[in-house]
């Protein structure tokens, strides 16, 4: 296809596809985009069109470049324009509304806390400044390992003003987990909290800190320690450590000067599964990253200043950074944040905070749909959920029936329900429907957005028909992009990148579908990544956990169809495989990655199924985990033990 697009694939015009659902004309009449030119638009002015998103923000210094890409695949967005983060997220909105809600924030014991944008710089500043005071430097990176509370967009955007890039960890990983990525990141500070509640209990959060910090191979300069439960948990802080509070006290009604950062410069750095055991540094340049997410809020989810918006991925993951904090402040919005659990203390807590707070757009995954649709409409129903005007869905695939569902039970009947398409490396959405344009078709996430240029290739990098199945790739370069990753550039290309005729392809790792509209239906990674409730883990990362174990000789980890994970183990022969050893694998796992990970199911085999070279057949367990039908198994090495494991996995239902 030629670079302008002209064979059609981008101007969206759904003509074959009964199932397609226009776009409901009273949310047509005020969408961001209404203009379906849009498409094209993108495509006559590539790349310069990507200025209109940098236009969404303010700078410090204008860029005149919208791309370099003399170097490929080492892409530069913006190359020559400068901004600060935190100002676009906080102080360029103290004019016109200083005294707005910025963060509702909704704890898991019913506390609230509310900051206005003008608490927010406030807190922000001070932020900033104790970091200062505590060495940290622009290029320092500082690790944050916090659970949801305000504190934590509060610090990622204190490390945003004096240009030190944050490293989140999310706080249900394991210690373990902790220590490399501080190792692998070079940072030597850390903010984390005495702990937080899990239900009705406190968790010490700190003393798995501590574990981290004994391990690592550096050593921290600094700790700051959030004091997240009063009481609930004395905490002795040691030398280096500090209290948030007392850290910043001092401070209070400081202003610190913002560093005015290259649109290049790192803005975070986020760990991911890839391709190895090993995770991966996913780094986040400054200003192409927070163009895209601003564009992305704004035209995708068509969230508005006068919005209170909630997306409720948890910060320590790529959807809270960019739809939780960056994208919703960049706009000015209010951001609802809320740090339990969906079914805590019942059923009717999420409904009833959309009710509450009047939330008009709510961006949640499957997973959680597929909760909310167990436990019954008659929830959602008994709310006044008429706020609502679009809802987003991101992480996995959504079924036709969750679709429908969620568009039935939460949206009125009405509201676009948009499904997105993204990852840690795409930094922002980069595959979905424009709600205020492009009709949706339920299980299909939509169109690349305008100037992106995804499509599905076959082994030979053809594209593939209507239909067929192949690889998810991306043919140019897109503002939101990783600038590189942390292991250094030579892991990025070879990771990512391949060469074609027509210049450089980036590799998604998923196997997907396009229809002759040009939607694209996602079928899940085609690497060793699995997505377990949402979070994203290599197979080996959670494997060498359970072959750590005593006793066990092999494991082979899949994916089930309600986003758990089930663990297929082989035992020495002496070894029983009994209750204690099932415990023991799953508490390994639970403590080596943490309990997000823990396997819903271990399921003890005699053997797992291999290819003749070898190989475990991962794809054939899941079939069976998944209860679907699977192909002809006599190719295989031991053909002999499927039967044995599916009648296991069976027994066990
Ligand atoms: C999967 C999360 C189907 C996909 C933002 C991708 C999806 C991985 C969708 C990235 C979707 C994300 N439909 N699958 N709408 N969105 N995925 O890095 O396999 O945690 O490669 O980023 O999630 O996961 P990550």
């Amino acid at each position: 296809m030629d670079e302008a697009g002209t064979d059609g694939r981008h101007a969206v015009a759904v003509s074959s596809d009964g199932n397609a659902t226009d776009p409901p004309e009273s949310f047509r009449e005020s969408a961001a985009v209404v203009d379906p030119d849009v498409y094209e638009a993108f495509e006559r002015d590539w790349p310069d069109a990507w200025g209109r998103a940098a236009d969404l923000l303010d700078w410090a210094r204008e860029p005149d470049t919208v791309l370099d890409d003399s170097n490929p695949p080492f892409y530069e967005w913006f190359p020559d324009g400068r901004l600060n983060a935190s100002v676009n997220c906080v102080d360029r909105h103290l004019d016109e509304r200083r005294n707005q809600l910025a963060i509702r924030w909704f704890g898991k014991r019913g506390e609230r806390r509310s900051y206005t944008y003008a608490d927010l710089h406030r807190e922000v500043n001070a932020a900033a400044a104790g970091l200062r005071e505590l060495g940290v430097e622009e290029d320092d990176v500082v690790t944050l390992y916090l659970p949801m509370i305000p504190e934590l967009p509060v610090t990622m955007l204190a490390c945003a003003r004096i240009g030190a890039p944050h490293n989140v960890v999310f706080a249900g990983l394991s210690a373990e987990a902790l220590a490399t990525r501080i190792d692998a990141a070079d940072s030597e500070y850390l903010v984390t909290c005495d702990g937080y509640y899990r239900r009705e209990d406190a968790f010490n959060q700190k003393s798995r800190a501590d574990n981290a910090a004994l391990r690592i191979d550096g050593e921290l300069a600094a700790t700051v320690v959030v004091d997240r439960l009063g009481d609930a948990l004395e905490i002795a802080l040691g030398e280096d450590e500090h209290d948030y509070e007392a850290l910043l006290a001092p401070h209070d009604g400081e202003t610190v000067e913002p560093v005015a950062r290259d649109a290049t410069d790192l803005l975070f750095v986020m760990y991911t599964s890839g391709t190895t055991g090993r995770p991966k540094g996913v780094e986040h340049a400054t200003g192409g990253y927070l163009s895209h997410v601003a564009w992305t809020t704004k035209n995708v989810l068509d969230v508005r200043p006068d919005d209170t918006y909630w997306c409720a991925a948890d910060i320590g993951w790529i959807t809270g950074h960019s739809y939780g904090v960056y994208g919703p402040l960049a706009l000015g919005t209010t951001s609802l944040i809320y740090e339990g659990s969906p079914d805590y203390p019942d059923r009717e807590r999420v409904w009833d905070l959309i009710e509450r707070n009047a939330v008009s757009v709510f961006y949640t995954s499957p997973t959680a749909i597929r909760s909310f649709m167990k436990w019954g409409a008659e929830y959602p129903d008994a709310h006044d959920l008429s706020s609502i005007r679009l809802l987003g869905t991101v992480g996995e695939s959504i079924t036709p029936k969750a679709w429908h569902w969620y568009r039935e039970h939460v949206g009125g009947g009405t509201a676009p329900v948009v499904d997105t398409w993204w990852q840690t490396e795409t930094g922002a959405i980069a595959v979905a429907t424009l709600p205020g344009v492009t009709p949706m078709k339920p299980g299909k996430v939509g169109p690349p957005l305008p100037g992106i240029e995804a499509q599905v290739v076959d082994r030979d990098g053809d594209p593939v028909d209507p239909g067929e199945t192949g690889y998810l790739t991306i043919d140019r370069p897109w503002p939101g992009m990783l600038r590189g990753l942390r292991e250094g550039a030579e892991r990025y290309r070879r990771e990512y990148w391949v060469e074609t005729d027509e210049g450089w392809r980036y590799r998604t790792g998923d196997g997907a579908t396009v229809d002759e509209d040009g939607y694209v239906t996602i079928l899940g990674r085609v690497d060793d990544v699995i997505n377990v409730r949402a979070h994203r883990f290599n197979t080996a990362e959670l494997e060498s956990a359970i072959v750590a174990v005593d006793g066990v000789t092999e494991a082979a980890v899949v994916g089930d169809d309600s986003g758990g994970v089930v663990a297929y183990v082989t035992t020495q022969g002496n070894v029983n495989p009994d209750s204690t050893l099932r415990e023991s694998v799953e508490s390994h796992v639970a403590d080596a990655v943490g309990e997000v990970a823990r396997p819903d199911r271990v399921v003890f085999t005699p053997d797992l199924p291999k290819t003749r070279s070898g190989k475990i057949m991962r794809r054939l367990l899941e079939d069976i985990a998944r209860g679907e039908e699977f192909g002809d198994v006599s190719a295989l090495r031991n053909p002999e033990v499927v039967g044995e494991i599916e009648s296991t996995v069976r027994g066990e239902e």
